[in-house]
């Protein structure tokens, strides 16, 4: 089901609750209270029905010692005649004496007699019945002179328009209630198409997405739907730059995998030609080794990053000595530096703890050392130290070498980028970048500080464990 049926018919469905409940507790109330009024009015007349009656009683037994019934209900029946569209007067025995309709006295007929009302009357309480014809049957009881109930007068009333009031009231509400319903619907339907125009329209948006047209979603609202258009549109800008990024690695990475595999290609063809010289022999193997050695730690890297890019990596950190870690790096270094007639000069305190990973740190230490040495003059001097500064652990090389431009400080940590200084120098440009993840994964951080020409330190700061 749409959600725009969907919303319409929920509203639908509470506003005829509503209305149905609404309609049907005001008629009970409006019922209930006139229903008394009427009540309170029968009683009225009842009230001076019987002193009137009491009047005549007391008049004929004035007269004669013995009052006679069938003049008292000849007198009564002319003097209240009138008192109801009907009126009977009943014996102690419940024998219809007389009645007098519209006005006209009988004393003779059938009429509908209602027992019930008649003997509750006769306990000396006014009793009352309504027909389904909407007839009121009021009964009096009437006492004589020694408290005993001698008659009961009863008058008989049409009610009808009470009722017809009533069906009246029902009527104008449930017109009132369906005019309401037909609004409720038009403005449910405008709400409703006001509400999915823009869910519409954004559902069109992620199509579009989903076949990587990026285009801006424009929706100039400041509600929850300006929201959402805001959040899409931050998502397709980082989708877009994160598919760029992606084609731009894939074509990083395989124009970094063409050179050393087209050198080993170059100089196995030289070996295969045969007329190699023993001296050029050392040398190809010499190349080919240093090419191999690239390819795989190039290769090595790329496992590592797209490791990293795994939602949960597998860390494996655990307690290690940094200065401890660092001699090591600095000992495995030391052969490569020397070739240069670069010195290494170590200033290492124990017992700074981090919490890492024995070999990625390693690595990352090695990257930043490498570097160190790769873009040092030579007969240079490259200073390592690993020190506590209040509560993080810093292992800072400081090297004399060539230095980088301040434009491209923030630039030689991503992925593949190298500065214009270091042409001159192999590489691939992911060292850095690793470098900067492997310290964020264990919650430090890198900081690179250098001036052109004049050197360059690289620090990488680690919470204490
Ligand atoms: N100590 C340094 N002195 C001068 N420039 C540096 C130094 N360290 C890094 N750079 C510059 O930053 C760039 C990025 O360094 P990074 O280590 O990421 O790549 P790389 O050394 O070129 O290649 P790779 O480390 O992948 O073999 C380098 O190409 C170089 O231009
Ligand atoms: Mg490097």
């Amino acid at each position: 089901m749409k959600y725009a049926t969907r919303l319409l018919l929920t509203i639908l469905f509470f506003s005829i609750i509503s209305f149905s409940i609404m309609i049907l507790w005001v008629s009970k109330a409006i019922e209930h209270d006139s229903f008394t009024t009427i009540e309170k009015q029968m009683m009225e007349k009842a009230d001076l029905c019987e002193l009137s009656i009491r009047e005549i009683l007391a008049r004929h037994d004035k007269e004669t010692t013995k009052a006679d019934p069938s003049a008292v209900v000849k007198d009564v029946l002319s003097v209240l005649k009138a008192s109801g569209s009907e009126v009977r007067i009943y014996d102690d025995r419940l024998n219809l004496l007389g009645l007098a309709e519209n006005g006209i006295i009988r004393y003779n007929g059938t009429p509908r007699i209602y027992n019930e009302n008649l003997v509750n009357a006769l306990k000396g309480n006014y009793a009352y019945t309504v027909t389904n014809q909407h007839l009121i049957y009021f009964a009096i009881p009437i006492q004589d002179k020694y408290y005993q109930t001698a008659y009961v007068f009863e008058i008989v009333e049409d009610i009808s328009y009470f009722y017809d009031i009533l069906d009246t009231i029902r009527t104008i509400f449930i017109i009132g209630a369906g005019g309401f319903l037909i609004l409720i619907t038009l403005s449910g339907l405008y709400i409703a198409r006001k509400t999915t125009e823009p869910i519409k329209y954004l559902l069109s948006a992620t199509e579009k997405f989903s076949r990587q047209q990026f285009d801006p979603v424009e929706l100039n609202r400041k509600d929850e739907l300006g929201m959402l258009a805001a959040g899409l549109n931050l998502m397709g800008m980082k989708l877009n730059e994160y598919i760029k990024y992606q084609k731009q690695f894939v074509s990083n990475v395989s124009h970094e995998l063409k050179t050393p595999l087209a050198a080993i290609r170059g100089f196995s063809q030289y070996l295969y030609e045969g007329e190699t010289e023993e001296q050029d022999l050392k040398k190809i193997s010499f190349h080919l080794i240093n090419e191999s050695d690239r390819l795989t730690r190039l290769i090595n890297e790329l496992l590592i990053l797209s490791q990293f890019d795994n939602a949960t990596p597998d860390l494996n950190a655990g307690k290690e000595d940094l200065s401890e870690l660092t001699g090591c790096v600095i000992h495995e270094m030391k052969a490569s530096a020397e070739k240069r007639g670069i010195s290494i000069k170590a200033d290492l305190t124990t017992g700074v703890w981090v919490n890492v990973n024995k070999t990625l740190m390693s690595h990352a230490i090695a990257n930043i050392l490498e570097n160190a040495i790769k873009y040092s003059h030579a007969e240079g001097h490259i200073s390592v130290e690993t020190y506590l500064d209040s509560a993080t652990a810093v292992i800072k090389i400081s090297d004399q070498g060539i230095g980088i431009k301040e434009s491209e400080l923030a630039l030689v940590q991503e992925r593949f980028y190298r500065a214009g200084n270091s042409n001159l120098v192999s590489g691939s440009g992911l060292g850095l970048s690793l470098c900067r993840e492997i310290v964020q994964k264990f919650g430090g951080q890198l900081l690179i500080e250098s001036k052109l020409g004049d050197g360059t330190s690289v620090s990488i700061l680690l919470p204490l464990a």
